[in-house]
């Protein structure tokens, strides 16, 4: 059946493509978004589209829709820009996340799933991070902001299933990548590219050997369709990643090697609570048939398809 689905965040990198293939399976699609890092540019092509409309609001003021379902994406992903202003993170992630379980609470008890990230387990003593482990987070650096938030978002979801029987749906996504991501998004693969393009020189944070996983955007977005049309008992956290794992000293040689740039590596100190292994166990995901879970057979497979020709249009 189709339905009236709220993408919040949905201007950005994430949201735009969710909002795109939502629209494609037959939905109508209210975006809500305040535009500070996702873009008019990333809806262009959605706003002609009779079923697509864009509400320029923020996510931690009252909402008062008619939606069926709801996708809470609204935060910024990036640490320079949730950095920029933590407390408004902080309030977006809290707040946000309150407003859209009150809508849903509102409306009878529609699903809402929250995007939640592989930040919740901060700089793990585990890995790869399955679900069931608590993480590692400083509560007072610089990125508390960003992980506290989306912890506590997590827990407001949980309360509200537990308290109102809300069919909520929590998943964790781990680094992505693809066409929309700002070209200042300030994360290792939008850095290394611009740099090579540009001919910079490659800035990588440490010695390089500390690891990430990158997943392709459309790969994401069909794992959240399916967590949201899964089955009401499927509540989370389930992780949402491509469990492929680089070095940033591998994806710099990577990109330096496509890019046929001549662009030097230089290194800088290490960020902050910068964590050292980032890795998702997907195995829940897998036996609950998600798509994102199956990247050799997907788009995730990073050598294959990390430059794609597309993969950073902005
Ligand atoms: N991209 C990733 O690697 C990644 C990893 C883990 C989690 N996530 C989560 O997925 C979601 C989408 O991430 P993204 O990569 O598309 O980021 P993004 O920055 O491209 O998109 C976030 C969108 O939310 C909007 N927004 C921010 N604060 C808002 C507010 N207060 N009210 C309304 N709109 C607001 C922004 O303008 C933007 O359009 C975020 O919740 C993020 O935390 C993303």
């Amino acid at each position: 059946m189709n339905k009236r689905i709220l993408v919040t965040g949905g201007a950005g990198l994430v949201g735009s493509h969710l909002s795109a293939k939502l629209l494609e399976q037959g939905h109508c699609v209210v975006c809500m978004d305040n535009l500070s890092t996702g873009s008019m540019h990333n809806v262009a092509a959605l706003l002609a589209h009779p079923d697509f409309s864009l509400l320029r609001q923020d996510v931690t003021t009252d909402i008062m829709l008619e939606v069926d379902a709801i996708y809470n994406l609204a935060c910024p992903a990036s640490p320079v820009h949730y950095q920029a202003d933590p407390i408004a993170t902080l309030k977006t992630s809290v707040i946000g996340a309150a407003n859209v379980l009150e809508l849903a609470r509102l409306r009878h008890n529609i699903p809402v799933l929250q995007a939640s990230t592989s930040e919740v387990y901060g700089d793990p003593h585990v890995h790869p991070q399955p679900e069931s482990y608590w993480g590692n987070v400083n509560p007072i650096g610089p990125r508390a902001c960003y992980d506290e938030g989306k912890r506590g978002a997590e827990t407001l979801f949980f309360d509200y299933g537990r308290q109102y029987g809300l069919p909520i749906k929590v998943v964790r996504i781990f680094n992505t990548y693809g066409p929309h991501m700002h070209p200042a998004d300030g994360r290792v693969v939008a850095n290394f590219i611009v740099q090579a393009l540009s001919g910079g020189d490659i800035t990588i944070y440490g010695d390089g050997t500390q690891t990430r996983s990158f997943c392709y955007v459309d790969d994401l977005v069909d794992g959240l369709i399916a967590m949201m049309n899964s089955a009401p008992d499927v509540i989370g956290p389930i992780n949402l990643g491509n469990p492929g794992e680089f070095t940033i000293r591998q994806l710099a040689e990577i990109v330096l090697e496509l890019t046929n740039s001549g662009s030097r590596i230089v290194h800088r100190p290490l960020p902050v609570d910068d964590p050292r292994q980032r890795l998702p166990d997907i195995r829940k995901a897998h036996e609950l048939g998600l798509g994102a879970a199956d990247p050799v057979a997907r788009r995730s497979d990073a050598h294959h398809c990390l430059f794609r020709d597309d993969a950073f249009k902005t």
